[in-house]
């Protein structure tokens, strides 16, 4: 049992249509429950359905982010690229950051901080990605690489109260696969670490599910959960959030 106010965010990824929109309903009527008064719900949905999120989710507590944004704070010729203002403009409160499936594409940690900074100067809370391969893992460089990533992704950002750091290992997610206990809080220690001041707040993502949220929310330095695969789906979603306060 936990009493630490908690994220839960849900990132659906490429992943839903109009019809999808339907499903949240459970997710409402569950926002509106005293089961979740100590944590905060967070959809991030593709941006196709950002508008219809928006219109769902207005008389709840329930809040949007974007999956990623382009590092320009002003119009250009980006084709099929948003800016963080314009993900501001119609709503979004947070944008997620530096996911592995983007840095997979060529977005490094230079970009990511440029991406970082127009995200902050737009007025969103951004959802910083992390994490390491498992070759990385099996040479020992976990350390090494969050580090980096934490180093040239946070460049020159002062203000840190707007950052949510997400702790992805990169062979947790979708592979049903999670890291140790111990290791987890370990690295989670590790990443707080890493901040003089005040840390930004740590969340997991990877693989996490309503089997091992038992575990996972016995990790007492893990403030949130970045969910990805069960998140998709309603009554998963809402079990992971039921299962860590009960
Ligand atoms: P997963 O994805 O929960 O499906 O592993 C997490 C993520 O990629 O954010």
């Amino acid at each position: 049992m936990t009493n630490k106010y908690m994220y839960f965010i849900a990132n659906w990824k490429m992943y839903g249509n109009l019809s999808s929109v339907n499903t949240l309903n459970k997710v409402i009527e569950f926002s509106k429950s005293k089961e979740i008064n100590k944590g905060r719900l967070i959809y991030c949905p593709p941006y196709t359905l950002i508008g219809s999120f928006l219109k769902k989710f207005k008389n709840c507590q329930i809040d949007i982010g974007a999956q990623n944004c382009h590092e320009s704070e002003s119009y250009g010729p980006y084709t099929g690229f948003v800016n963080s203002y314009m993900l501001k403009n119609i709503g979004a409160n947070y944008v997620i950051i530096g996911h592995s499936e983007n840095r997979d594409k060529d977005e490094n940690n230079k970009l990511i901080n440029l991406k970082i900074k127009s995200a902050l100067k737009a007025k969103l809370k951004v959802i910083f990605c992390i994490g390491e391969t498992l070759a990385e893992k099996r040479k020992k460089k976990t350390q090494s690489i969050l580090s980096k990533q934490i180093k040239v992704g946070l460049d020159k950002v002062k203000n840190k109260s707007n950052i949510f750091i997400a702790y992805e290992p990169i062979w947790a997610i979708g592979t049903g696969i999670v890291p140790k206990s111990k290791d987890l809080l370990k690295t989670i220690k590790f990443i707080k670490s890493k901040f003089k001041d005040k840390s930004p707040k740590v969340l997991y993502g990877g693989s996490v599910n309503p089997q091992n949220i038992k575990n996972l929310k016995k990790i007492n330095n893990i403030d949130g959960f970045l969910i990805g695969g069960a998140s998709q789906n309603a009554k998963k979603f809402i079990d992971i959030v039921k299962k860590t306060y009960s």
